[in-house]
């Protein structure tokens, strides 16, 4: 899949692309299929809310998972990215975000390269996110918020909480939010699951806590240039990782393919 010259357009200059049902639901649905098995999974890489109960985020589950390492390296998500990055890329991280009903908690302002920069040592921000809706996502179930064009201010002045969530973050304060939402506003993109986001690295983001009866699950993967990758090893290699090879993307029908095989072996 590749982006048009208007998309590269949009990209550069609002810092994010939503892309509405770029996978059908049946790609979705081999995805979701594997959810709550992931999640029942007691292991490091599965991070739960405060209570300890509902997940926050299972990382690196394309280690641990097939259905999602071929999403990993789905070429509808690898090869934009590519593009925008103009060169090969590695998979920095890979997280899966429960936002679960009624219990999914609060994302702070943040920049994700702020958090890759100081405990990572990436040195550049020729790096982004791509984000797959695998649930709706709507105006009750804890939308991503973006301010747009906040992607060209470089790394704002950030503070390291530890106490709002359970998942430590630097995160923006509120003079620099204000002034950054007065210039741009704030976007949250809604959609079916299928959906797809690009954003950039520098791009503030947040999200609201999840008090609906609607969950919000959304898979990210976060491409790194290859000649971009971090030099420090501070954090688990399952949060930060450490293989530098480039992806290759896998076919197409790499998901679908999945459900066949699945469907043969019964
Ligand atoms: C993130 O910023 O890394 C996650 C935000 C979210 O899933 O709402
Ligand atoms: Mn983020």
């Amino acid at each position: 899949m590749r982006l048009s010259e208007r998309q590269l357009a949009e990209f550069e200059v609002e810092g994010y692309l939503f892309l509405p049902e770029v996978f059908s639901p049946a790609e979705v649905g081999v995805l979701v299929g594997e959810v709550p098995g992931i999640f029942a999974q007691e292991r490091e890489e599965v991070w739960r809310e405060k209570d300890g109960k509902a997940v926050r985020t299972a990382f690196a589950a394309h280690t641990y998972n097939e259905a999602f390492r071929r999403l990993g390296r789905h070429p509808r998500l690898v090869e934009p990215v590519r593009q925008l990055l103009d060169g090969p890329v590695y998979m920095h991280q890979f997280k899966v975000n429960g936002k679960e009903a009624f219990d999914g908690d609060v994302w702070q302002w943040h920049q994700d390269y702020g958090t890759w920069s100081r405990d990572d040592l990436m040195p550049e921000a020729r790096a982004m996110n791509v984000a797959v809706f695998l649930d709706p996502v709507t105006a009750f179930n804890g939308a991503l918020m973006f301010i747009p064009r906040s992607h060209k201010g470089g790394v704002f002045e950030a503070g390291h909480d530890q106490l709002t969530t359970s998942y430590p973050l630097w995160t923006l304060d509120k003079a620099t939010v204000t002034r950054l939402a007065e210039q741009g506003g704030i976007v949250a993109p809604t959609g079916p699951a299928g959906s797809m986001l690009v954003f950039h690295c520098n791009l503030v983001h947040a999200s609201p806590g999840n008090i609906s009866p609607w969950r919000r699950t959304i898979a990210y993967l976060s491409l790194c240039h290859v000649d971009n990758h971090i030099r420090r090893f501070k954090r688990p290699e399952w949060i930060a990782h450490r293989d530098f090879t480039p992806l290759e993307s896998l076919a197409d029908d790499c998901l679908l393919e999945l459900a066949r095989e699945a469907a043969v072996a019964e």
